[in-house]
């Protein structure tokens, strides 16, 4: 009987340590915040399904969350929930999670580091044409220097070139109609424009 007992304390010592690993930073009161850090660890294991074990995604049209903006991770679990981004897979997972859980898991991720999934820089044409389109439409204004975002706008260097057309597309048909903004920016750059655009910011 004693033996069992501590075994389980044996066990629950490891776990809570695992936790403060995963967390990072000495939690003030111990008990409560490990059991946050654990939990929030818990809810994203379903995700590696999907975004991938190490942040490399499954699928090429899967984006990245990994080393993501937290603000916008969050807005986009929002979006999901609300359905003012409409997605399958997607809302059904987001419906699950309160306001308290998405601002856990947005900042779960977004400490993540990004990956690198080797895609092949444009070639110099392809990124001339992107950079006189982000001279014309400002893209680099909000997504900022070296398209890295901040905040609420996302970072878009390095994110799958398939992603990035097919969202792309949606904000074109309104499929994707959570921003109106992006929806009229994308309305009024040219297909040609946007396809280099793709391109260019996979290769970053
Ligand atoms: C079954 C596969 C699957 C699982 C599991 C999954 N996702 Fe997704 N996720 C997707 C797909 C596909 C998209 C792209 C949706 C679209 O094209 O609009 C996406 C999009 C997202 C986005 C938007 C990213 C962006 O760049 O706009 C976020 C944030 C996100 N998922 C977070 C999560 C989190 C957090 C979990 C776990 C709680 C999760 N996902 C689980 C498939 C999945
Ligand atoms: C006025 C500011 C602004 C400008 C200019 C802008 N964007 Fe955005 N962009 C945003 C914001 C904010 C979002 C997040 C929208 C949301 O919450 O769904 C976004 C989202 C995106 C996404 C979706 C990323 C993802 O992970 O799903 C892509 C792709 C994108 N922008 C590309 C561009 C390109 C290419 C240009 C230039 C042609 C551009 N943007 C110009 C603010 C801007």
């Amino acid at each position: 009987m004693m033996r069992g007992e501590l075994d389980w304390r044996l066990i629950l010592g490891g776990t809570l340590l695992g936790a403060f690993l995963v967390g990072g930073t000495p939690p003030a009161n111990a008990q409560s915040t490990a059991e946050k850090v654990q939990s929030t660890a818990e809810k994203v294991e379903i995700c590696a399904g999907c975004h991938g074990q190490d942040g490399k995604p499954i699928d090429k049209t899967i984006p990245i969350i990994w080393g993501q903006q937290q603000g916008y991770i969050y807005i986009q679990l929002r979006d999901f929930k609300r359905g003012d981004r409409k997605n399958e897979i997607m809302q059904p997972i987001a419906s699950t999670m309160e306001r308290e859980d998405m601002l856990a898991i947005a900042e779960y991720f977004s400490k993540r580091p990004w990956p690198d999934l080797g895609q092949p820089r444009a070639s110099k044409e392809v990124a001339d044409r992107a950079l006189s389109a982000n001279r014309s439409v400002g893209c680099t204004g909000c997504h900022l220097d070296h398209f890295q975002g901040d905040g609420t706008v996302p970072r878009l260097a390095g994110m799958s070139r398939e992603y990035l057309a097919k969202t792309i597309a949606d904000f074109r048909t309104r499929a994707r109609g959570n921003n109106p903004g992006m929806s009229d920016l994308m309305l009024a750059t040219s297909p040609d424009d946007l396809a280099a655009l793709a391109e260019y910011l996979s290769g970053l």
